[in-house]
């Protein structure tokens, strides 16, 4: 019983992660777009976004690959998951889906806030994997704990370009409703979503993979 209570738990969290890696790879194409239109002169910046893109491509080939070895798909979860569309929702009024990013990377003032998004975004992520890394249901499964080992290296150097690129601009500090909304962000998918998609038993499974339909980058 325990065991069984055990492994739906890391079902949840995996299934969770992969949402939110494919989330966060084909966001940043489509920001990767935009800047490198806009500022071309910001090569080293750009090389960073990319460097974000091809490792959160990396997290969600590795969370794929769990669950693949393990013959079985992961849970169904939705947007209402993801911490970076949520954030972007809060912010800037609507979802990923529906941000102009050529817009937003051409006006500097709504540049500089998705930029503190993500560092947000980020940052949580950091302080979320140690706390994971520190719980036996994670790292009783050598699989998933090596899979946020690596996860843990790589996240610092994920928010660390955006935080550059507004200090430079004097606009790194973080407003206090950007702060509040990734604190209720992060609340709300702890202690309501990822409980209820635990208990869920109606809750099914993914058909097909996120990327069944990329071409490969
Ligand atoms: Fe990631
Ligand atoms: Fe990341």
């Amino acid at each position: 019983m325990l065991n069984r209570l055990r492994r739906r738990y890391r079902d949840v969290l995996a299934s969770i992660y992969l949402f939110n890696e494919h989330r966060g790879y084909s966001s940043l194409d489509r920001v990767l777009t935009a800047v490198r239109l806009r500022h071309p002169e910001a090569g080293v910046f750009i090389a960073a976004i990319e460097k974000h893109r091809a490792d959160e491509r990396r997290h969600y080939l590795m969370f794929r690959g769990w669950f693949e070895r393990q013959g079985r798909m992961p849970l169904a979860v939705d947007k209402s998951c993801a911490h970076i569309d949520r954030m972007i929702r809060l912010t800037f009024g609507c979802d990923i889906d529906g941000l102009d990013t050529a817009r937003v990377v051409a006006d500097g003032a709504l540049f500089a806030q998705l930029c503190r998004v993500i560092v947000l975004t980020e940052q949580r992520g950091v302080r979320q994997v140690d706390k994971l890394l520190g719980m036996d249901v994670v790292t009783s499964d050598r699989a998933l704990r090596r899979i946020f080992r690596i996860i843990e290296r790589d996240e610092p150097s994920h928010w660390q370009p955006y935080d550059g690129w507004l200090r430079v601009r004097g606009e790194d500090r973080a407003r206090l409703s950007e702060r509040l909304a990734d604190w209720w962000v992060h609340k709300s998918l702890i202690l309501f979503k990822l409980p209820w998609l635990f208990l869920n038993p109606a809750l099914g499974r993914r058909t097909q993979w996120q990327d069944a339909a990329e071409k490969p980058a």
